[in-house]
């Protein structure tokens, strides 16, 4: 079940904690995070990348003509990647991009944790959820010791995916939550 956790990022109160995707839509809402959720395509558990892109295909098109991102591809993260470790350390550490970064989760789950004006924001994302980080936003992203997503990334322009690290210890200071 998608999970947002707003806390104080001096006090680390939880300032808001729900499940309703309209709630969590609203809160994502003022800091220039969209957040929705899509109908996830009946597909079987694994298919490849294309078909996964061509099942998406007609909101893909639909996002981008509204967006002007021009790309999209398939990203499939589990716990038996050869380099399932070093990708879940790469994004672990507070950072930002130059463009947006946009996921949709068509299986498994995984936690975009941003970090915006005095306040943390945890989203837990699972399938179904759409979500699209602001460039410059700093936040980092979790999919867990045993990760298991399958996401489309949604690109304006691929380079702009490069991690931008802000040198804090933010994501040490709020594990990602679970649900
Ligand atoms: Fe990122």
């Amino acid at each position: 079940m998608s999970r947002l956790v707003i806390h104080d990022a001096t006090t680390q109160a939880v300032l808001l904690d729900t499940q309703d995707a309209a709630e969590i839509a609203e809160a994502l809402s003022p800091i220039g995070v969209r957040f929705e959720r899509w109908e996830v395509a009946d597909l079987p558990a694994g298919a490849d990348a294309d078909t996964v892109l061509a099942a998406y295909r007609p909101r893909l098109d639909g996002f981008m003509g509204e967006t002007g991102a021009g790309t999209a591809d398939v990203i499939r993260l589990t716990a038996d990647h050869p380099q399932a470790d070093a990708l879940r350390t790469k994004f672990l550490s507070e950072h930002r991009h130059t463009e947006d970064e946009v996921r949709f989760f068509h299986e498994g789950a995984g936690n975009f944790i941003l970090h915006v004006d005095g306040k943390v924001y945890d989203a837990h994302c699972t399938r179904g959820d759409l979500i699209s980080v602001p460039a410059e936003t700093h936040h980092w992203f979790d999919a867990g010791a045993v990760p298991n997503v399958t996401a489309l990334r949604i690109f304006t322009d691929t380079t702009g995916w490069t991690p931008h690290y802000t040198g804090t210890d933010m994501s040490e200071r709020f594990p990602a939550s679970v649900v």
